[in-house]
């Protein structure tokens, strides 16, 4: 086991999302490095709240996960074109922790869909929305699996050996972000 501490982001919250799995293939494929995932169930943003109560304690965790990782890989399912809302919120909630647990932080963006394009638009949309929080995003390739509903065998592995060889590529290149 290397030193290297992998956070995985899934933007959906189901047991059998496959975003997930492919973060999980993921940290599969940039091991050794000890991997966690982060849970995103987190209440909806809502400035009253915060004013009422503060940063939640579960956006803290996830922020100071965050903040403790050489390298983070984010998976985004495509809703309707675009980044799934319980994503977002965690990116606007971890926005408003003191200091920014992204920043120069090494990033690899990837998605699964159930549609042909693989997510592309979810996947453009969450490279927009992260500009904001100052990450070194691991350059390529593109990783978007298309039709991920037969993408993955029983151990959640990669069946097509161009998308197994697109994220080893992928890893690669997150880790040599990694300073
Ligand atoms: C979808 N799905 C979908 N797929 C796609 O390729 N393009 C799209 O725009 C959409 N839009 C969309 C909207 C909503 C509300 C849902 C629930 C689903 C299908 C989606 O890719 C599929 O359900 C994935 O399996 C979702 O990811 P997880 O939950 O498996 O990680």
């Amino acid at each position: 086991m290397s030193g290297l501490k992998l956070l995985g982001i899934s933007g959906s919250l189901r047991d059998a999302s496959l975003n997930t799995k492919l973060v999980r293939e993921a940290a599969r494929v940039f091991a050794p490095a000890t991997f966690s995932l982060g849970d995103l169930r987190l209440p909806l943003y809502d400035g009253d709240l915060e004013n009422r109560t503060g940063i939640p304690t579960a956006v803290q965790v996830l922020a100071d996960q965050i903040f403790a990782a050489d390298a983070v890989v984010i998976s985004t399912p495509e809703y309707n074109q675009s980044i799934s809302g319980v994503l977002k919120n965690a990116l606007d909630w971890v926005s408003r922790v003191d200091g920014n647990p992204w920043a120069g932080k090494p990033v690899a963006l990837v998605a699964a869909a159930a549609g042909r394009a693989g997510g592309a638009r979810a996947q453009y949309g969450l490279r927009l929305a992260m500009a904001p929080f100052r990450v070194r995003v691991a350059p390529g390739p593109e990783v978007l699996i298309a039709a991920a509903g037969q993408a993955f065998d029983a151990d959640g592995q990669l069946v097509d050996a161009r998308y197994q060889k697109a994220l080893s590529e992928l890893m690669a290149a997150l880790k040599a972000e990694i300073g």
